[in-house]
């Protein structure tokens, strides 16, 4: 077969001198390559090797060939065809994988031969990559414990230092196979269709995630405008981290409301105070988060996004409360309307067991990675475009060089908690509104929960979240119905709360099968002052509701009963308010019944899977 000049460059690429070579033909890269390992081509052995060598320079021209191909016409192609195209490459894996297989059996041979027996051979340790080959078969990903990889040769791990060479991971703190299987999985899951623009990186912990944008974003004295109810701990890193003067001395303004009027008013408000710091050319990054921690209250982030960028500012967008499945804020038809960036902690309701703690930044391709040296071109915030450079991606600037990844357990762990997302928080949504609708029937509860009809943030859930379902999150205090404070004193409060387990987990975090309640004045919003407390509508007999996947009447139950232990005496009659058993039985099948009608109304039509 003759070498076209545009198919020597796909050959080209196998060269162990591939930066190097000035060969025009498969045949002279052959013979170059058996040189570079100071093999003779006229050998016996040389000429086995060119042959085997020769076959898989041509097979990597002609997969290349196939990689277009597949690009080109996937779109065009019905349901049936792409099946047969599918199976018919998965099965190309597999020969592929026994052509390394065979070709690795004698390779054994070799190494035992050279491997010195005493004071050498234990400590080499085994030689993975003969027994990792039938690790791409197994049905879950590989949990990739180790820190460094094999290289083929110089000039290969020189471009995987550039990030050319994608093939070679070169250390687990940069990139480790199963946390980008988790990577490739969470932008799946997020972007759907979209996946193809979007691109993650993982942390250590959601915070870790969070700092990462923040510090790849935000400059000495800029400007953050945030939503007001967001979780204490980013509460903390923006005031108490960047807003330090020692540190970033960064200006963090908190908004009020749900809207993109209530975003542009405090934007506007934003522009006067900081005027002086505007002027010197510091810019403004805006922070959501959606729905909230701790009321669970949905932000009309598409709205919000497209003023902010009219504005010409970038949006991050903690989507964690929410998790893909009733807030897919990258799904937008209109870019304009998807934040730039967008964090998940992990640690709740994805891997929803509570057993890892662990974090994701996602953001379109470009913006997260390029390789060293090349630049690309990028819709600008407020339309146009503009030119990065690979130094202003996310994993050059901060990922590459701040160390806070995420390790191969923890990510196989991520995996396998996401696998059951769907279910899980079906369950909850329905459990959320049958607690919230159930405990707003008690006069002298306060629920703030958007799943309760008239709440003031009702109608955006319905509009926001899938199928209108509400978040697993929210909150309730016991203040009386006039608003002239709380209905029952702190110590009849603690008793209250104290009596809570086991039906509910006295446990912080949120988003695990479990229920679990904590009070945030005391746990995870203690960083607040108390002004900021006041208007994050957290006062000290508030209790936050982390839905879990029981059914919600065990948990109504219990509730009444702990008050009758602890409240009733201060209150009497506080535990005979709440609504009635058959009340609650037929909220939660009507609710229960309602849900499920939604869902799968919403799935496609039979006739849609086969086309
Ligand atoms: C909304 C939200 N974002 C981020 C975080 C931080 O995540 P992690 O605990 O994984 O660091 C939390 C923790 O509670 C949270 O509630």
């Amino acid at each position: 077969m003759a070498d076209h000049a545009s198919d020597l460059g796909a050959a080209r690429e196998l060269s162990p001198l591939r930066k190097t070579t000035s060969a025009t033909s498969v045949d002279a890269l052959v013979r170059e390559q058996l040189l570079h390992f100071s093999l003779d081509p006229a050998s016996e052995l040389g000429r086995e090797l060119a042959e085997v060598a020769t076959h898989v320079y041509r097979a990597n021209q002609a997969m290349h060939g196939l990689w277009e191909a597949t690009l080109a016409r996937i779109a065009s192609l019905d349901r049936r065809d792409r099946i047969a195209f599918w199976n018919a490459k998965r099965f190309l894996c597999f020969q592929l994988a026994k052509l390394l297989d065979t070709l690795q059996n004698p390779m054994r041979k070799s190494w035992q031969s050279l491997v010195v027996d005493r004071g050498h051979a234990a400590q080499r340790g085994p030689y993975a990559l003969f027994d990792n080959v039938t690790a791409i078969f197994s049905s879950t990903p590989v949990i990739t414990r180790t820190a460094t990889y094999l290289y083929a040769c110089t000039e290969w791990i020189d471009d995987a230092f550039q990030g050319k060479e994608l093939l070679h991971e070169i250390y687990s703190r940069l990139m480790n196979p199963t946390s980008t299987c988790l990577a490739n999985f969470i932008v799946d899951v997020e972007a759907g269709p979209l996946a193809g623009e979007y691109f993650a990186w993982n942390f250590n912990s959601g915070m870790a995630a969070i700092d990462a944008v923040l510090a790849h974003l935000v400059g000495y004295r800029d400007i953050v405008l945030s939503s007001r109810n967001v979780y204490g701990g980013a509460h903390q890193l923006l005031s108490d981290w960047y807003g330090k003067r020692g540190n970033l001395d960064v200006a963090v303004e908190w908004f009020d409301g749900f809207g993109a009027r209530d975003f542009e008013l405090a934007l506007a408000q934003l522009r006067v105070v900081h005027a002086d710091r505007l002027a010197q050319g510091r810019q403004i990054y805006v922070y959501l988060e959606s729905p909230c921690n701790p009321h669970g209250y949905v932000l009309d982030v598409p709205a919000i996004c497209r003023a902010a960028h009219v504005a010409g500012l970038e949006v991050i967008c903690d989507s964690t409360v929410g998790t893909p499945f009733l807030h897919p804020v990258l799904r937008r038809e209109d870019p304009a309307e998807r934040p730039d960036f967008v964090i998940h902690s992990y640690t709740k309701d994805l891997v929803g067991s509570g057993t890892t703690t662990a974090g994701v930044a996602i953001a379109r391709n470009e913006r997260m990675f390029l390789a060293k040296g090349s630049r690309a071109t990028i819709a600008g915030v407020a339309g146009g475009t503009r030119e990065i450079d690979w130094s202003e991606t996310l994993f050059w600037n901060v990922y590459y060089v701040k160390g806070a990844f995420l390790d191969a357990d923890k990510a196989f762990e991520v995996i396998n908690g996401m696998r059951t997302l769907e279910l899980r928080m079906l369950q909850k949504c329905i459990s959320t509104a049958t607690l919230a609708r159930a405990l707003a029937r008690h006069p002298e509860i306060r629920v703030n929960c958007n799943a309760v009809p008239g709440n003031e943030n009702a109608s955006l859930r319905e509009r926001a979240l899938y199928l209108g379902l509400p978040a697993p999150l929210f909150t309730i205090a016991f203040e009386r119905p006039d608003g002239s404070g709380s209905a029952i004193s702190i110590e009849a409060f603690k008793r209250f709360f104290d009596c809570l387990e086991p039906a509910f987990g006295l446990q912080v975090s949120l988003g695990q099968v479990n229920t679990v309640v904590l009070c945030p004045a005391q746990t995870s919003h203690s960083e607040l002052s108390g002004e900021a407390l006041r208007a994050a509508g957290i006062s000290p007999t508030t209790i936050r509701i982390a839905v879990g996947d029981e059914d919600p009447r065990a948990l109504l139950a219990h509730f009444q009963r702990a008050a009758e232990l602890a409240l009733d005496p201060v209150s009497p009659g506080f535990s005979k308010r709440f609504a009635a058993p058959d009340e609650i039985d037929a909220l939660y099948r009507a609710i229960y019944l309602e849900t499920h009608e939604r869902y799968v109304r919403a799935q496609p039509a039979m006739a849609e899977l086969l086309r």
